[in-house]
């Protein structure tokens, strides 16, 4: 398993790009299968979820080609509607692929996603939606089975604002009899990327980007063309790795409209932010950093993605902070690894409360999962001497290639192959 060396301390400077958004592209690559052609997804990341995706997009039988940032899904010879729990235990995003299987063929059989490194995280609401939609579901041996004559259109009023909820009833609904309307629907960017993803394939869709979301089905969608929004979560986490080595960066190819919580909370702890069309440069605060609260919410609300990110940021912060994360209450397994840092953060309920201390200091810590390490990423980078991260492939699942897009800002991060960890 691969790890990051880093020596710390480095100020970064320069300009990145910001590459196309993991979860925008988990959700545009099953909605090819709800047409017969080759689409074509421009701006793909080049990251292990989208590799889990095609794979999985295979066994269905899907002919994927991948060439730089361009990816083609050509879908005319779908032989199998069966997610196997080998590829949905690695990625709960494979149940995207629900929607569009029972709305097209009128089966699906999807492996439940299983345990979480943080959770509950159900999926009851995509399924009970489907059902209100005509689906007959069953779960048989760990898999979930839904069969459907054609589904008809129905009234959907999520309890709960959730993303796949929204992507899998969005995708199932662009081929359903008569129209869906779906309420507290997700207003996240990369569900609007979606519903223009799907519009291009011929669905009609009204509402987009707000809370409610009004489909009229159509009996046959077209492949089509997209590009891919960028990367939020990345573009977040490259802000505060300048934000915290003092350093002075630019961001290309990102609309300040995707990250706008995420710049104000950056410039109340001290940094600069200019925007410049689809460039964004932060300055970072110089030595003192203001202790900022944040409280994840809803898009476009500051993002659960970014939290742990946030945490090592304010774990060097000139102050005491709170972080509270009300999407998922547990996500804080990087904080006992933070503190071997050297933070000072005790997490009371689903809150960190972060003392912030002068310098951090270099050690080996472990990733647990995706944003987890790019936090440890983030504090190795502000700390003091050496800290290895472990187990990075958590974050290969998300990042594309972040190490180097880190060393060509100037940081000082290596990956080692073959650690024992
Ligand atoms: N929820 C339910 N029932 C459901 C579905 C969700 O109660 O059927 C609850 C969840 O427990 C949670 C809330 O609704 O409390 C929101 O979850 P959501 O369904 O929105 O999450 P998701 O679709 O599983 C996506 C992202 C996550 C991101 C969340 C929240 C993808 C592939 N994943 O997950 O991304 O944290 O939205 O914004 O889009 C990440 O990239 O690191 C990541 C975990």
């Amino acid at each position: 398993m691969d790890k990051f060396i880093i020596r710390g301390g480095k100020k970064l400077s320069g300009e990145v790009s910001v590459s196309g958004a993991k979860n925008a592209s988990l959700a545009l690559m099953p909605a090819a299968l709800l047409a017969s052609g080759v689409s074509k997804l421009n701006n793909t990341p080049q990251l292990n979820d989208v590799y889990t995706m095609m794979k999985l997009l295979k066994e269905l039988g899907v002919k994927p080609k991948f060439e730089n940032d361009i990816l083609e899904l050509d879908t005319k010879n779908i032989t199998s509607q069966v997610a196997p729990y080998e590829h949905v235990k690695k990625m709960r995003a494979s149940v995207y692929v629900l929607g569009p299987l029972t709305s097209r063929f009128g089966y699906a059989k999807v492996s439940l996603p299983g345990g979480c490194a943080w959770g509950p995280r159900p999926i009851n609401l995509h399924l009970e939606a489907l059902k209100k939609m005509g689906a007959e579901i069953d779960l048989v041996e760990g898999y979930i089975i839904a069969k459907s004559k054609r589904l008809q259109g129905a009234k959907i009023n999520f309890d709960v604002s959730s993303v796949g909820a929204t992507g899998n009833t969005l995708m199932a609904a662009s081929l359903a009899k008569g129209t869906t309307v779906i309420n507290n629907a997700a207003m996240e960017p990369e569900i609007s990327n979606l519903a223009e993803f799907l519009i291009k394939m011929g669905a009609k869709i009204e509402g987009a980007g707000t809370s409610t979301l009004s489909i009229e089905g159509v009996d046959e969608l077209n492949a089509a063309g997209i590009n891919t929004i960028a990367d939020r979560i990345e573009a977040g986490t490259l802000l505060i790795a300048a934000a915290m080595t003092n350093g002075e960066i630019t961001l290309k190819g990102i609309s300040d409209f995707l990250i706008s919580s995420i710049l104000a909370k950056l410039e109340d702890s001290g940094c600069k932010i200019e925007i410049n069309s689809s460039n964004i440069s932060l300055k970072s605060s110089g030595n003192f950093i203001k202790p900022i609260n944040v409280t994840t919410s809803i898009f476009p609300g500051f993002p659960t993605d970014m939290q742990a990110q946030w945490t090592a940021y304010m774990s060097v912060a000139d102050g005491v902070s709170y972080v509270t994360d009300t999407i998922y209450l547990d996500r804080f397994k990087h904080v006992p690894e933070l503190v071997r840092l050297g933070a000072d953060i005790r997490v009371n309920e689903n809150t960190a409360v972060i003392k912030g201390v002068n310098k951090l200091k270099g050690a080996k810590v472990m990733s647990t999962d995706l944003r987890a390490s790019a936090s440890l990423v983030l504090a190795g980078l502000a700390a003091e001497g050496t800290t290895e991260v472990l187990r990075v492939y958590h974050l290969d699942r998300g990042y594309q290639r972040i190490e180097e897009k880190l060393k060509s800002l100037g940081a000082d991060i290596e990956r080692a192959a073959g650690a024992e960890y």
